[in-house]
């Protein structure tokens, strides 16, 4: 069995210097923008989207150098949907990864551009990356897609914020799958599918990884929602009883507790069945769906 904490925690010391050196320090008034997304992308993280990115490449034989420009591509995105998430119009938020939010750490204004900037230069670094130009495009086209408004990460963004008005469970059940497909797991999906088209998957890999994408990512926000009920403050790095305090709907709110983690143990399990194609090439893979849900950060 891998080390996933391990190897989660070697991952991200490697992955972070590099990030890091992709900003430039720039000292004019206008670079307290550029300052404040070194601050965000700079500020801790598990880092699970780069590591998926790059083991799912590496199922291909891609290593780490060359699976890096999507990776750091992604994080900066997923970097911007953070920043974004806890302005106060959406969560509010005064703390992540375990430090003051880019709004008070800067100041409103300066979050909102710092998150516009994250967002534009992830697609600039795909697009100056060295992948072959097909490999781009799909890249760029994929990764617009899962972020986007229209059913990605945004519209699930635009969904958390009305399903806080809903009163009826018929209705909050569907809505609530739909949120996490849309706001956490077009990232997910994103990351595997990011790593196959790096490696040169075929269809019918593919198409394995996004369905253990799909399963993880849905897995993931329950635990998610779980960690915000129950977990520890100072591990988990943000603050806690966020959801009922603000009356959002989650797995949790709808389900309760016990229930909500009993279906992210299924999720799980049947995101490691979806390996099957890779042997034992995908043990990395298998940990990393345990990790999703044993996590206490
Ligand atoms: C937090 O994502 C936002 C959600 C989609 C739930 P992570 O839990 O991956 O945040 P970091 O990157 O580790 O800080
Ligand atoms: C946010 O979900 C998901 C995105 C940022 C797209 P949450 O609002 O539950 O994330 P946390 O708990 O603040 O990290
Ligand atoms: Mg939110
Ligand atoms: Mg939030
Ligand atoms: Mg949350």
């Amino acid at each position: 069995m891998p080390n996933i904490k391990k190897e989660l925690a070697s991952f991200g010391a490697r992955f972070n210097s590099d990030i890091v050196a992709l900003f430039q320090n720039i000292t004019t008034p206008e670079g307290r923008v550029s300052r404040a997304m070194k601050y965000s992308v700079s500020n801790g993280g598990k880092r699970l989207r780069p590591f998926l990115v790059c083991q799912c490449a590496a199922l291909f034989g891609v290593d780490y150098t060359k699976a890096f420009m999507a990776a750091a591509s992604l994080e900066m995105l997923h970097t911007y949907s953070l920043i974004h998430d806890d302005l106060p119009a959406m969560d509010n938020d005064d703390l992540r990864r375990g430090k003051p939010t880019c709004h008070k750490a800067f100041d409103e204004a300066t979050a909102i551009l710092a998150g516009d900037g994250l967002l534009t230069l992830a697609f600039e670094i795909l697009a100056d990356s060295d992948y072959a130009d097909e490999v781009k495009i799909r890249l760029i086209k994929l990764m617009a897609q899962n972020a986007g408004a229209f059913e990605g990460m945004v519209a699930g963004q635009m969904l958390d914020l009305y399903a806080s008005s809903l009163t009826s469970c018929d209705e909050v059940e569907n809505v609530i799958t739909r949120i996490e497909k849309m706001k956490t797991g077009c990232l997910l999906l994103y990351a595997c599918q990011a790593g196959a088209i790096i490696g040169g998957a075929n269809k019918l890999q593919f198409e394995a990884l996004s369905r253990y994408a799909r399963k993880i990512g849905q897995a993931f926000q329950i635990a998610d929602d779980i960690l915000d009920v129950e977990g520890n403050q100072a591990k988990v790095g943000k603050t806690l009883k966020k959801d009922s305090v603000q009356g959002k709907m989650t797995f949790v709110s709808c389900y309760g507790l016990e229930t909500a983690k009993k279906m992210a143990q299924e999720l799980v399990r049947q995101a490691k069945d979806e390996l099957v194609v890779f042997g034992g090439k995908a043990e990395t893979l298998k940990a990393l769906a345990d990790f999703i849900i044993n996590r206490e950060y």
